[in-house]
């Protein structure tokens, strides 16, 4: 069938976005579909070995890298490639209008997994998108702090200070502890440096650094309290904590899809309180806004790339069919026993707690006197995936994820202790 002889019904079929629908494409094109990962497929509880197998990695590596970037699963990448191709094979308006449809989907299923109206989120690009969106768009100025964690990642961070010297508002840090002291320690330290001239609160629900977990929904009650914008940077917790905004209760919250939502590249999301929305400004001003809630004055973002988007919604069908607590519960059982094989290696000093309260899935640590970046290749060339970490505590960070397996934890665990007992 060539796309030339496709007339509008045929279009409008292949297009069909949103749902099942999409199933009923035109036969040629419905067999091109990836067949979604269901839950009948994986039983009542997950059998790991079977979503281990919708990822591409070959067996033998293991990718303890979920902080950073994670893999897509083969159905999402497929979803992201047929609609791709559709899209250059038939570009006519009518299509066009459709594609720009699959956001409101998109925006609903994050709705749905963050648990909060869709209304109030953002598609966005990454986290550092929705971070910077979030500096940009409150009106800040001399007089005014913004209380931060030292710790938080650059485009938190860097944003605020930047803004901070251009606007005239100051940016007070609370500095981090090692090891990670307890949630009721950066509970006060944060209430102790709030001033009546505090406007904004903005952590890291689980840090990039130490893996250190924070207290999200007290803090977030303190910044309320105190009359404060809540800011929580997710990109280590969307995808890998069963997050419930509802509870949280932020102002505004921050992921990206591409780290633990194992989504495509460049997907991203801003959830905006409803109380925070009415002082919160756009950043960008273009074409192509969404059609429903906070979307319609502030998702004008111009072209996106919608197959992504799509893929993004796909993306999270797939991670509620296996379930938000189950995945979150493996990666800490990965990381649990990531964890014990690390403390049983002579010398090797853990920067991330051990207790399960005070981390997830996030482990750096520092192999002895061995030099990072030399264990980071060494890793590589046994076929595990790591990331180096510099700074006041230096080493490796390990971020299991629900695509690994243990035979995954037992190689990293077993190369660490090979080179701390014979060197590199
Ligand atoms: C805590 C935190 N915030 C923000 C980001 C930025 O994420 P992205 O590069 O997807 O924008 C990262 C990336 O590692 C991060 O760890």
């Amino acid at each position: 069938m060539s796309s030339t002889s496709l007339n509008r019904r045929d279009f409008a079929r292949l297009f069909a976005y949103g749902g099942s629908a999409a199933l009923m494409a035109h036969p040629a094109i419905a067999s091109l579909r990836p067949r979604p990962l269901s839950a009948a497929d994986l039983g009542p509880a997950p059998d790991w070995e079977r979503v281990r197998d919708q990822f591409l990695m070959p067996r033998d590596l293991a990718v303890l890298n979920a902080a950073n970037l994670c893999p897509t699963p083969q159905p999402t990448i497929r979803s992201v490639t047929d609609h791709t191709e559709r899209m250059d094979r038939a570009p006519v308006p009518t299509l066009r209008r459709q594609m720009t449809g699959v956001k409101e989907t998109t925006r609903t299923l994050l709705g749905e997994y963050l648990r909060v109206p869709g209304d109030d989120i953002l598609v966005t690009r990454n986290t550092s998108e929705s971070n910077n969106f979030v500096s940009n768009g409150l009106d800040l100025g001399p007089g005014d702090e913004v209380l931060i964690y030292a710790e938080n990642h650059p485009s938190n961070n860097r944003a605020w200070k930047a803004k901070g010297e251009r606007f005239g508002y100051t940016v007070v840090e609370v500095e981090p502890v090692n090891p990670h002291p307890g949630p009721d320690y950066y509970l006060e330290a944060f209430a102790r440096a709030i001033t009546p001239r505090t406007r904004v609160l903005s952590f890291t629900h689980l840090t990039n650094t130490m893996g250190d977990l924070f207290p999200a929904r007290e803090l977030c009650a303190l910044a309320r309290e105190r009359g404060i914008l809540s800011m929580v940077d997710g990109a280590q917790s969307f995808g890998l904590l069963d997050v419930d905004l509802s509870e949280i209760r932020p102002d505004f919250y921050s992921g990206s899809g591409h780290k633990w939502p194992c989504g495509p590249k460049e997907v991203g999301v801003l959830y905006v309180s409803p109380a925070a929305q009415e002082q919160f400004h756009a950043s960008i001003y273009s074409a192509y806004t969404g059609q429903s809630g906070l979307s319609r004055t502030h998702e004008g973002m111009g072209q996106r790339d919608e197959p992504a988007i799509q893929g993004f919604g796909d993306q999270l069908r797939f991670l509620q069919e296996i379930g938000r607590a189950e995945i979150e519960a493996r990666s800490r059982e990965l990381a649990s026993a990531l964890i014990e094989g690390l403390q049983s290696i002579d010398g090797t000093t853990l920067w991330t707690s051990p207790d399960p309260n005070l981390r997830v899935a996030v482990v750096s640590f520092q192999p002895g006197n061995l030099e990072p970046g030399r264990v980071l290749a060494a890793l590589e060339e046994d076929g595990v995936v790591a990331a180096t970490r510099g700074g006041e505590r230096p080493g490796i960070r390990f971020s299991p994820h629900y695509y690994n397996t243990m035979a995954d934890i037992d190689r990293a665990v077993s190369s660490i202790g090979r080179y701390m007992r014979t060197g590199l």
